[in-house]
């Protein structure tokens, strides 16, 4: 899956976006993530953009590989943490190997159609271990029901209400362990969702 939005918007993106985290409850979502990792190994993060989750997770003392499709967003990521691992790739994850501790996705599967998202959650389980956490990001919905596409400025998009993305994971192989929903606010027009899952075990 190509990302020309991201192409062409990746230096106005890093511009608009400085830092990891435009509030503490990302933040905070992502220190219980690092906390809910129990077992070694190498962490993928999922879209990661221009890295700079990427480069938060490797401070917290994670053994960190950054994914994206979009090749200009992983330049400016190259660029900017020449000590960190990026691979161009997308959700599906076929150029990382090996095993693998963990999955965090932040604001990365709302550009992935929902007919496809369980498919991926498939691919996600079958390189993790029992009880390895997935953590993801999405805008979210109060609306049950299936995810509904909205206006993204870069690319197709869709969000999704929490429980539709827990009943996902459940299909998928994955058990809700928590989630963090945070209301619309002057930055963001949607509610957002951070929900942590846990590969189930057998
Ligand atoms: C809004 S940015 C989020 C970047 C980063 N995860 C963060 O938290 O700052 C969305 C990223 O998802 C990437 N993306 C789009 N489609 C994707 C896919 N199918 N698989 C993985 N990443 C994708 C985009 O290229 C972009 O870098």
């Amino acid at each position: 899956m190509t990302q020309p939005g991201y192409d062409a918007l990746a230096a106005r993106y890093a511009a608009m976006f400085p830092g990891p985290y435009q509030s503490p409850i990302e933040h905070h979502a992502v220190a219980a993530f690092v906390d809910d990792i129990r077992a070694a190994g190498v962490v993928i993060d999922v879209g990661c953009g221009i890295g700079h989750v990427t480069d938060d997770l490797t401070r917290r003392g994670l053994d960190v590989i950054g994914c994206d499709p979009s090749p200009a967003m992983l330049a400016i990521a190259r660029r900017t943490y020449p000590h960190l691992r990026f691979v161009e790739d997308d959700a599906a994850l076929t150029r990382v190997h090996g095993p693998v501790a963990a999955i965090i996705a932040r604001f990365s599967l709302i550009h992935i159609p929902p007919d496809l998202l369980p498919g991926i959650l498939r691919l996600w389980a079958r390189r993790l271990t029992s009880g390895a956490p997935v953590l993801i990001a999405t805008q979210s919905s109060d609306m049950p029901g299936p995810a509904t596409s909205f206006d993204h400025a870069v690319a197709p998009a869709w969000r999704w209400h929490p429980d539709e993305l827990s009943r996902v994971l459940t299909e998928g192989g994955f058990g809700e362990q928590w989630r963090m929903v945070s209301r619309p606010d002057d930055v963001h027009r949607f509610p957002q969702v951070h929900l942590l899952a846990r590969r189930n075990g057998g």
